[in-house]
């Protein structure tokens, strides 16, 4: 009886709480030119960075997603009134470059919020502001742009994957996708970070990518000009 009831107590108290049992997290940081050019999603007519922005920061257990509660609701107000402009930051490397989302971020954060961040018991702004600095940490597109990994026609194997271990001592997943002609392109790579959000484990995978070589595509409105510009 005793157990039962501490049993109980665990079980609501874990609800309150909104957590959900995770091991760690993946980091997922997409390309927005494969994001795009699938034919699949229509992205605003100006839908480009030069920068891997994140897809989310979604909990794992047992090499699986897990399913979260789906609620607190998203606060907008709470992640403005964040620290650090911590909006503006989000702004950045937290786009939705969905047409149908018509130019506003909110409508992906509300969802990446929902579907993965109410797993965890951290505020919606400790959460956003952890996986932010991650992506600020990394700083990808330039890692490899100055590896000379940049967008392009060439084709990859193992480079990229490579660059970024030789780098961060980090192993990443690489995961690719099909442009609207079937070729198979670079579309994301994930970090593993730890329970906590903050620090980077190795991931523990088979390969998410088995289909190289693959090419890093340009962004559909990417100049050369433009490209020039990260040059030192
Ligand atoms: C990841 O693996 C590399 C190579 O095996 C190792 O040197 C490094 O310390 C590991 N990093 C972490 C955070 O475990």
């Amino acid at each position: 009886m005793k157990l039962l009831l501490s049993l109980w107590l665990v079980f609501v108290i874990g609800i309150v709480d909104g957590e959900v049992d995770y091991d760690y997290f993946y980091l997922v940081l997409q390309w927005p030119g494969s994001y795009c050019n699938t034919g699949k999603v229509t992205c605003y007519d100006d839908a480009w960075e030069y920068r891997f922005t994140l897809h989310g920061m979604w909990p794992q257990k047992d090499g699986q997603g897990v399913s979260c509660p789906g609620s607190p609701d998203f606060h907008f107000n709470e992640v403005q009134s964040g620290s650090n402009n911590l909006l503006g930051r989000m702004d950045r490397w937290w786009p939705s470059f969905n047409a149908a989302h018509k130019r506003s971020n909110k409508p992906f954060w509300n969802t990446e919020w929902k579907k993965h961040g109410t797993c965890t018991s951290f505020t919606q702004s400790e959460y956003f502001e952890k996986a932010i600095s991650r992506a600020e940490y990394l700083n990808l597109y330039l890692i490899l742009f100055k590896a000379g990994i940049r967008p392009g026609m060439q084709t990859y194997t193992s480079e990229i994957k490579n660059e970024i271990e030789m780098t961060f001592n980090l192993k990443p997943r690489i995961q690719c996708n099909e442009d609207q002609y079937g070729t198979v392109q670079l579309y994301e790579i994930t970090f593993c970070v730890d329970k906590t959000g903050t620090q980077f484990l190795n991931c523990t995978y088979s390969a998410a990518c088995n289909r190289e070589p693959i090419v890093f595509p340009r962004t559909y409105y990417q100049s050369t000009a433009q490209q020039c510009s990260y040059r030192s």
